[in-house]
């Protein structure tokens, strides 16, 4: 993990559809692990954390969705502009044998590096990706082609009409799963702990919560129960970790540091 902000030109931009783009950058010298993520910096605009979407060939792949300032001002990021970042931060994914990702809308930014990576030890995985609509599903095609995929959309534009967690059961039965590795919204990460957990099976979540220092420091991401902080100890848990938490689903901090309903 590297802490110190060095700034990097962006090597090439993909555009996906106009409010999601992937930007690559090189000679990132730090291992960097499926589910870590680094805090990226605009000069002027500000600071805010992002997954790996993918590490190949010594190119580094970042993802990301225009959502409010920060993400629109990144949508004018062009090739050759610099880029300041610091990480890689936080836990990531463990490989498992016979597992089963299950990502829904931006949260299946990590799982895609993740599959690259089951891939390349040959690992068998199926996967379950959901969304509102196809526009909010990113790796469509890399992941029809890597492995058995079912799509469930909430409109029906791909796949089933429909939320991911209706499918769950019957996959890891049908293909005798005994992995799950979720990342994705938290009311579907509940029911994903939910599946997993009667059906006796261990699981690797990926977790979100507001982040500022991305090193432990601040007290930020700090989740009740445990006293976690998703940004070092996490962004991924396995179950032990999880299931010690008493927060997930109801409260949250906001930018300011303080507690509120996670409903309101
Ligand atoms: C570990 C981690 C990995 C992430 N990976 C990705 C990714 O791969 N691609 C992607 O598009 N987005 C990712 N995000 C979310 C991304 O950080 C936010 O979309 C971004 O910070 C929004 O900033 P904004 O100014 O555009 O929007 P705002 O209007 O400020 O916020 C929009 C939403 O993003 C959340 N958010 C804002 N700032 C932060 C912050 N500092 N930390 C966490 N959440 C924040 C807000 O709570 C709100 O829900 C990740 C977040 C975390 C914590
Ligand atoms: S963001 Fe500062 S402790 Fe996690």
């Amino acid at each position: 993990m590297s802490d110190k902000m060095k700034t990097y030109p962006v090597v090439d931009v993909k555009t996906h559809h106009p409010d999601m783009k992937s930007f690559y950058f090189t000679q990132i010298e730090e291992q960097i692990h499926p589910g870590q993520f680094f805090n990226l910096w605009l000069p002027g605009v500000d600071e805010k954390p992002f997954s790996v979407s993918d590490v190949y060939q010594g190119i580094m792949e970042i993802t990301i969705k225009a959502v409010g300032p920060f993400t629109r001002a990144f949508m004018n990021v062009k090739r050759g502009d610099l880029i300041g970042i610091r990480g890689p931060f936080g836990q990531g994914f463990t490989l498992h044998q016979h597992s089963l990702l299950i990502g829904g809308g931006m949260g299946i930014v990590p799982l895609h590096y993740l599959a690259r990576l089951l891939r390349a030890k040959g690992f068998h995985f199926e996967v379950i990706l959901g969304g509102r609509s196809e526009k909010d599903i990113p790796f469509v095609t890399e992941f029809s082609e890597w492995a058995p995929t079912t799509f469930v959309t909430e409109d029906g534009s791909i796949g089933y009409q429909g939320l991911v967690t209706q499918f769950i059961k019957e996959i890891i039965y049908r293909s005798k799963l005994s992995h799950i590795y979720s990342s994705g919204p938290e009311g579907m990460l509940i029911r994903v702990m939910e599946e997993a957990a009667g059906n006796g099976l261990d699981y690797e979540i990926s977790f979100e919560r507001y982040m500022k220092c991305g090193i432990g420091i601040c007290g930020q991401c700090v989740v009740d129960g445990s006293g976690i902080r998703l940004c070092k100890e996490g962004p991924v848990l396995n179950r032990d970790e999880a299931e010690n938490v008493t927060e997930w689903g109801m409260t949250h901090r906001n930018a300011a540091g303080k507690r509120e309903n996670k409903l309101s």
